[in-house]
């Protein structure tokens, strides 16, 4: 493992690569990446680097999303199938029949999403910028895609406006039951259940912190509790459990992984890097536009 670390960082300088990460990645990628985190700080590091070829590992729409923000550089997703399930539940025919029934209403797209749908909203967002972005708009109604659970938890904690959101869903985060948390609380009754948004809400009100991927390592960091129960996909536990060996930390159900999030092995990186694949292009108007919403974003999270 020594080996292909020294030989992915000897390439990345040759290069002058950045690799990103997202949280849910196989952990030792950790071991080679430039920046780890959620999706709203890796497009934050995308926007921000002078790096000639970014590797994303992450899932299509991360690296879509920083081709968009960087249409001279080289981007690169390691493996191809990497694809986000609740991202191809919308495409632009369905985006265009959700805001026809709902005619003049601003549209709000989770950053989950293709370049296509994207072009045609007027912002987007993450879910650690969700509540601020639809703040920002200063509307009473807003029309949410494709994560329905998101967008009713972005409802729920402002109050005053309406959501109207596309049954759109994440695959991993739904297997997360209310009964999963009872019967956690059970075993751990002194322990904190820290869940993402994309759960359901019949999963969110029985938990203690409702927060991203950053917002839930953050809340277990600087709390002064010592045991959590952890309602997201398990790359947040490996990734707490060691940062934190001195805490404790449980995922709250076997196996709670996204497939597409697992695929990149270190010798998929060594691979992306060598023979610069796969690349991300994204046509040029097409880019133009999904970038004026993406952009919306990173100027209210400044
Ligand atoms: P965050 O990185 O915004 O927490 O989102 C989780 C996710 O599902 C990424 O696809
Ligand atoms: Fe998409 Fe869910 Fe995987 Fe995130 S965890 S990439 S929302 S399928």
């Amino acid at each position: 493992m020594i080996d292909i670390i020294e030989k992915i960082k000897k390439l990345k300088a040759e290069k002058n690569a950045v690799i990103l990460a997202h949280c849910y990645q196989n952990v030792e990628i950790d071991e080679v990446a430039d920046y780890v985190g959620d999706s709203l700080y890796l497009s934050q590091q995308a926007a921000k680097t002078d790096a000639d070829i970014i590797v994303f590992a992450g899932v299509f729409f991360m690296a879509q999303t920083a081709k968009i923000l960087n249409p001279a550089k080289k981007v690169l997703l390691p493996r191809e199938e990497s694809g986000c399930l609740m991202a191809d539940m919308i495409n632009y025919k369905q985006l265009m029949e959700f805001k026809s029934k709902h005619p003049g209403v601003p549209t709000v797209c989770y950053v989950n999403s293709t370049a296509e749908v994207k072009a045609e909203c007027d912002i987007c967002c993450t879910s650690s910028n969700a509540v601020k972005i639809v703040e920002s708009l200063k509307v009473p109604e807003i029309l949410f895609l494709p994560d329905t659970y998101l967008g009713k938890w972005v409802e729920e904690k402002l109050g005053n406006v309406k959501v109207t959101t596309y049954p759109g869903y994440c695959p991993t985060h739904l297997r997360i039951k209310p009964d999963d948390v009872t019967e956690a609380r059970e075993k751990f009754p002194n322990a904190k259940v820290l869940a993402h948004p994309e759960c359901h809400q019949s999963v969110t009100k029985l938990a203690d912190y409702v927060g991203s991927t950053t917002g839930i390592m953050k809340y277990a960091r600087e709390s002064g509790e010592k045991q959590f129960i952890i309602a997201t996909e398990k790359g947040v536990v490996d990734r707490l459990k060691r940062d934190y060996p001195e805490k404790e930390f449980i995922l709250i159900k076997d196996n709670l992984i996204c497939p597409n999030m697992k695929w990149n092995t270190l010798e998929d990186i060594y691979n992306s890097l060598m023979y610069e694949q796969y690349e991300i292009d994204v046509e040029e108007g097409l880019a133009a536009k999904a970038l004026k919403c993406i952009d919306r974003m990173l100027e209210v999270s400044k």
